[in-house]
């Protein structure tokens, strides 16, 4: 296996911390500037409607000040439509949004949402923006983002890194499936949420998959071993899994 499988780090998290406290510490920017210098592809950042991490500042520095592309998650609302057309990110992700969730759960559901996202997604694709949805590993859903004209989808793996044993193993078929379904309908796929350096190796070892978004782990593990260390681990487990040297 030899396409390359690109990482992206969520650094939300950061500003879930800083947030805590209000001021500038810990910096979301700092991070994605380290995860890049340790070998990070793009940075991912998710500007939610109520503001509990990411900033509208932090998108603005984000975009003006890293090398690689910024992935900006965000719900399909006119706001953020705004936001996007403005800030122009290398792509954005749209991803369902309830208020009281703690984090996304579930995918977009581009089938029920087609009409709104026939609407919402073109001025997008104009302005040169990557349209990317964050849906289930659905075939149906996966026709329906082709339809709508978006260039990439996002597979959820938090149902996969839930489970264990042969729900795990059904789940991951799921996904693989859905993942050579979109290399044939000429969707890039990508896949993330909850993913860690236990979950990580059977979904980067899908041939398919181009690129994995991760986040909550990789913060969470930066504590104890820091940001860097944790994104060359991360990286590693990709790349032997891809190569098929890996134990996982
Ligand atoms: N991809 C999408 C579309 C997400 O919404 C999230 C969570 O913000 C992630 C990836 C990263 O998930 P996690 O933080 O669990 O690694």
């Amino acid at each position: 296996m030899t396409n390359p499988l690109r990482l992206g780090v969520n650094i939300d998290h950061v500003a879930t911390v800083r947030n805590a406290r209000g001021g500038t510490k810990p910096d979301p920017v700092r991070a994605a500037h380290l995860a890049i210098q340790a070998g990070a592809d793009g940075i991912t950042a998710h500007l939610r409607e109520d503001r509990r991490h990411i900033l509208d500042d932090d998108i603005t520095r984000l975009r003006a000040q890293i090398d690689k592309p910024l992935n900006f998650e965000m719900a399909a609302t006119d706001e953020m439509q705004k936001i996007a057309l403005k800030v122009k990110p290398h792509a954005v992700c749209l991803v369902p949004e309830k208020r009281k969730e703690r984090t996304t759960e579930g995918g977009l559901d581009a089938i029920g949402g087609h009409k709104q996202l026939s609407i919402f997604i073109p001025p997008l694709l104009d302005a040169g923006i990557r349209v990317s949805l964050f849906i289930e590993a659905s075939p149906s859903q996966l026709d329906a983002a082709k339809s709508l004209g978006a260039q990439v989808v996002e597979l959820h793996t938090g149902q996969y890194c839930y489970e264990i044993g042969d729900a795990r193993t059904a789940e991951l078929a799921r996904i693989a499936a859905a993942a050579r379904y979109a290399a044939e309908i000429g969707l890039e796929c990508h896949a993330g949420h909850g993913l860690t350096f236990e979950t990580v190796g059977p979904i980067a070892a899908i041939e398919s998959m181009t690129e994995l978004n991760i986040g909550h782990f990789i913060i969470g593990e930066a504590i104890y071993l820091g940001i860097e260390n944790v994104v060359k681990r991360m990286r590693v487990l990709m790349d032997e899994a891809r190569s098929g040297t890996g134990t996982l």
